[in-house]
């Protein structure tokens, strides 16, 4: 982390010639359980990662924005009454700047378009969120690019405010449907809990995870199969759950329960029936592991981790073998419970595992990686940490 934030201190200061008025910093996260129910209105309880984005930014006075950062050789820059020609990205294209610009060039935009502006602004980013990963590395950026510019432009707004801005970026000037989970988590992020979200009312309260007091360990493996979620399969998976809550004629599939499905599978076809079975079920497991960690803790909800992935795999057909091989493997293991995280389609998985297994569980999935073909996975463990804050 220290490393993080001096690298984007000195990356701001050969951008700039200055140094940064100050750092701010934003988390990427691990969804512990509940995958796709954050756009239906439903049930989630990410946590926040120890790896970390920072934004070192500074006052500029000619009302532009320039944005550097370690994910390309050049800057980007425009004035800040040019964002509106930017965005909104209309749907299905790509953005009209680099897109990793568009992620802090969409929160000003979202900020502006949100009643709220102030003086230009230089900010150099840098990140030790792995990328593609599934760790909302995306959210990460938007976070801390969002609580920077409402500090240094004197908005106020909440943490819950400024994940919804961070959402209107992603959504609208990176255009990826994505729900509010990722932020949400980056923001509200606090070390030892993950965080329980409705994300109908945005209600969200910590829930700790006890994984340290158990003897446990999260460890999440990077299957380094990158994926969008601005294109195919995501967008496809939104619209189903979509078609799924017209057809039943509800506002959205949290309106469903699980007594609902015998119903449901008369109304819909086998495919989106599957789709809404995989929403409604995976809210429900979120409410099941909610309640077995405040009751038992983390020992007991290795089921459920499983559960979610088969349902994953099977009903919502987001899996791909090397996230299945990952899960297999770190469960024949003796993983208590492993399953793939983030919107799939690539990414990584997790698994809960007892604190002195690390090893022999990194050497198994590595095995089985090896015995498969698959690129060599990244592996590592983390805890729940502290969400967006500013550090200097
Ligand atoms: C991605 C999106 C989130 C959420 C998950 C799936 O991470 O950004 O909003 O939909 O996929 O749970």
């Amino acid at each position: 982390m220290t490393t993080t934030l001096h690298a984007a201190s000195a990356l701001f200061t050969a951008s700039t010639g200055a140094e940064p008025t100050g750092l701010w910093s934003a988390p990427g996260r691990v969804n512990l359980i509940g995958e796709h129910t954050d756009y239906n209105d439903g049930f989630v309880l990410p946590f926040a990662i120890p790896h970390r984005t920072v934004a070192a930014v500074g006052p500029r006075d000619d009302g532009r924005i320039r944005v550097a950062s370690t994910f390309a050789d050049a800057p980007v820059e425009v004035a800040l009454d040019e964002l509106d020609d930017l965005f909104p990205t209309p749907t299905g294209d790509a953005p009209r700047v680099p897109e990793w610009a568009a992620y802090p060039l969409g929160v000003a935009w979202a900020l502006r378009r949100a009643g709220v502006t102030g003086h230009g602004v230089d900010i150099a980013i840098t990140s030790d969120v792995p990328v593609g990963a599934g760790l909302s590395s995306s959210a990460a950026i938007e976070g801390a690019t969002a609580s920077a510019l409402n500090d240094l432009w004197a908005a106020g707004l909440d943490r819950t405010a400024l994940a919804r801005i961070g959402r209107t970026a992603e959504n609208e000037a990176v255009g990826a449907p994505t729900g509010i989970m990722d932020q949400m988590a980056s923001m509200l992020g606090e070390p030892d809990a993950a965080i329980f979200l409705d994300c109908r009312s945005l209600e969200a309260e910590p829930v700790p995870v006890g994984v340290v007091e158990a003897g446990l360990a999260i460890l999440v493996i990077d299957t380094r199969v990158a994926h969008a979620h601005s294109t195919g399969g995501y967008r496809e998976r939104r619209a189903s759950c979509e078609l799924g809550a017209r057809t039943l004629g509800v506002a959205s599939l949290r309106d469903v329960s699980v007594d609902d499905l015998d119903r449901a599978r008369e109304l819909l076809d086998d495919v989106t029936f599957r789709r809404v079975r995989h929403v409604v079920t995976e809210n429900q497991r979120v409410l099941d592991t909610v309640r077995t960690l405040r009751a038992q803790g983390a020992r007991g909800i290795g089921d459920l981790l499983v559960a979610s992935h088969a349902s994953m795999r099977d009903d919502f057909e987001i899996s791909v073998p090397e996230l299945d091989t990952a899960v297999d493997a770190a469960l024949a293991a003796g993983a208590i419970g492993a399953r793939m995280t983030g919107g799939g389609f690539g990414g990584a998985a997790i698994a809960l595992i007892e604190r002195d297994a690390e090893a022999a569980v990194t050497d198994a999935v590595r095995a089985a990686f090896s015995a498969s073909v698959f690129a060599d996975p990244e592996v590592f463990t983390v805890t729940p940490s502290a969400g967006a804050r500013r550090d200097a």
